[in-house]
């Protein structure tokens, strides 16, 4: 008897260790009781030192903790899905969490802790989700585009050749009309088709692109928006098609001058990522352009679709700047991710950096 139970609580012990979900186990007092392997990850405190110290020592996010004597006083438990956790100077990390009142045989009350990290998982769901949308809004818009663009030219060539026949000047008017809009749907339908070049790839450094745009946007930009830099110079140069970059990252900073209005900031910003993944290829360095402003943020009702051609905030916006933006970024192997909240919004471009670059022979053209 002694044996099974010997056996069985090796048993728990080796399960409960080697979990991926972080395990805490609080007293009535909600003072840490056990926390396991994948809990000290998570907070990166060593267990041992904290046992009989109060929860909120490792836990530090003070909703939590306030959250946690709530279940305790109520004896309900709760689930939280993608809660973020402030763990003061660290990173934030997003988790999902449930909180189990116990109450055991000698009527001991206890609290069961049990927080998933989740912040990696949605990244990655969302950018699939991101780049699935472009990918499918690209096939829907060339497709519609093909349609539209055949019967508007045989539409504009009839339209011209009613002028010729026509000696009436004022009937003329009518046929100019037919002509210029046929025209300015035409230009619509080649900009929502987007690139239709292949990117014509050269070893550049970001910076080029990103001063590059910094200069345009700042002869439009009246002198109450300030456009600050914060560059990282030693960001290996990338291969991809410069004019394309500079397409895409304009669009990006005039929707950030737009959101900012008058007055305000914006902020251009180079990083480099170790490890990172874009879609489904792990890379092992990646370039990250930041474009940061403090307007007031990304509007709730356009968060799910503003990447959709068409989708426009704005009276006087035609919707392409972001969906043009992200094929362009997509054409050079990379992708365009952002966050937003009031005051804050990051639009953020990622392109691959290909380490072996350097070692490559170059082939004489
Ligand atoms: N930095 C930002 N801050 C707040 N909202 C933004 C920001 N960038 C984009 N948006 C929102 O996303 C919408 C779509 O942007 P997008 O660039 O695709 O089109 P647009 O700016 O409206 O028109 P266009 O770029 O074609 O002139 C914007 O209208 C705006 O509502
Ligand atoms: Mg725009």
């Amino acid at each position: 008897m002694d044996m099974t139970t010997d056996l069985q609580s090796a048993l728990h012990t080796r399960i409960i260790e080697n979990l991926h979900t972080a395990v805490l186990l609080l007293d009535s007092s909600l003072r840490l009781e056990f926390m396991n392997p994948a809990g000290e990850m998570l907070f990166a405190v060593s267990a041992s030192r904290f046992i009989g110290h109060p929860a909120r020592e490792v836990l530090i996010d003070r909703e939590l903790s306030a959250a946690l004597e709530q279940v305790l006083a109520s004896g309900t438990p709760i689930t939280e899905r993608e809660l973020v956790l402030n763990l003061g100077y660290r990173p934030k990390v997003t988790v999902d969490l449930t909180a189990i009142p116990l109450v055991d045989a000698d009527g001991r009350e206890a609290l069961l802790v049990e927080m998933k990290q989740v912040d990696r998982q949605l990244r990655i769901t969302r950018e699939e989700g991101l780049l699935a949308q472009s990918y499918a809004t690209r096939a829907l818009v060339r497709g519609l585009a093909h349609e539209i663009k055949n019967p508007l030219g045989g539409l504009r060539g009839a339209a011209q050749l009613l002028e010729r026949e026509l000696n009436n000047e004022e009937l003329k008017e009518y046929t100019n009309i037919i002509i210029s809009e046929a025209d300015r749907l035409q230009a619509l339908m080649n900009r929502m088709l987007g690139p239709n070049s292949l990117p014509r790839k050269r070893r550049i450094n970001v910076h080029e692109v990103v001063e590059r745009v910094r200069q345009l946007v700042n002869a439009e930009l009246s002198e109450t928006v300030t456009i600050h830099r914060d560059y990282d110079p030693s960001i290996p140069e990338i291969e991809a098609d410069a004019d394309q970059l500079i397409q895409a990252l304009l669009n990006l900073v005039r929707n950030a001058a737009q959101a900012v209005g008058e007055r305000g900031e914006i902020t251009l910003r180079t990083r480099t990522l170790r490890q990172y993944t874009i879609g489904h290829t792990l890379h092992k360095l990646v370039a990250r352009i930041d474009v940061i402003d403090n307007g007031p943020g990304i509007a709730a009702e356009m968060r799910e679709s503003m990447f959709l051609p068409m989708v426009t905030g704005r009276a006087d916006g035609t919707g392409l700047g972001l969906p043009i933006a992200q094929s362009l970024i997509n054409l050079n192997g990379g992708l365009i991710e952002w966050e937003s909240r009031q005051g804050h919004t990051v639009f953020t471009i990622l392109l691959p950096i290909e380490m072996d670059l350097d070692n490559r022979q170059e082939k004489p053209s």
